[in-house]
């Protein structure tokens, strides 16, 4: 998969990333607002790096004009809800780019793909409480609210945190694009 943005592109992950998926992942800032603990030390961010080319549900985000790694874009085929033709996003970016529209970008793009190149039919994503940023992304991309899970999930350093939950359908894509 390659799709061409107006400020950033979303490709497949290859062994070449691993510098910068380590710089991306080693931030404190990025990982725990996404729920994963930052990156330890290079060996470990390589070994995440190979398990997501081999699962092939992550990509890479990269600034229009440059193949450097900024972020990462996920399609997972499991979520909250448990029945075929569902799919769940997750995302992180680094730091230095944040607040330049490039993650409204990416999911802007990964939804149009999912509805017209797959089967999905509803797609969901969450984000913590806490987490403005992507609440805001989420909303900007025109999902739905579904509601909040408390205690959704115990993190990799003990906390527990609460997560809004949003869908979008195939249908409701469709007629976000007539608007
Ligand atoms: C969430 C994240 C992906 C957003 O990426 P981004 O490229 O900066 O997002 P955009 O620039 O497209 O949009 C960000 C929006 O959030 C707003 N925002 C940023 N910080 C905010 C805050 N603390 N409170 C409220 N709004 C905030 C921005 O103003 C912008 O909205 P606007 O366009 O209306 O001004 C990025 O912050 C990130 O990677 N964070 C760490 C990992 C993470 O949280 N991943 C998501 C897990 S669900």
């Amino acid at each position: 998969m390659r799709i061409i943005g107006t400020k950033i592109t979303i490709r497949e992950l290859t062994f070449k990333d691993s510098k910068d998926f380590y710089e991306f992942g080693r931030d404190p800032s990025i990982g725990p607002m996404a729920g994963w603990k930052p990156f330890p030390n290079y060996d470990v961010a390589c070994r995440l790096l190979s398990s997501l080319i081999l699962n092939k549900e992550t990509y890479a985000i990269t600034e229009i004009n440059s193949n450097k790694l900024i972020g990462t874009i996920s399609i997972y085929n499991y979520g909250i809800r448990k029945y075929k033709r569902v799919k769940s996003l997750g995302f992180s970016l680094g730091a230095p780019y944040h607040n330049k529209g490039y993650m409204t970008e990416a999911v802007n793009l990964v939804c149009d793909y999912i509805f017209n190149k797959t089967d999905c039919e509803l797609l969901e994503v969450g984000c913590h409480t806490d987490n403005f940023a992507s609440k805001r992304v989420i909303e900007k991309c025109g999902f739905k609210y579904d509601g909040m899970l408390e205690k959704y999930k115990a993190l990799y350093d003990g906390r527990v945190v609460d997560a809004y939950f949003y869908s979008m359908t195939k249908e409701e894509h469709e007629r976000k694009k007539l608007i």
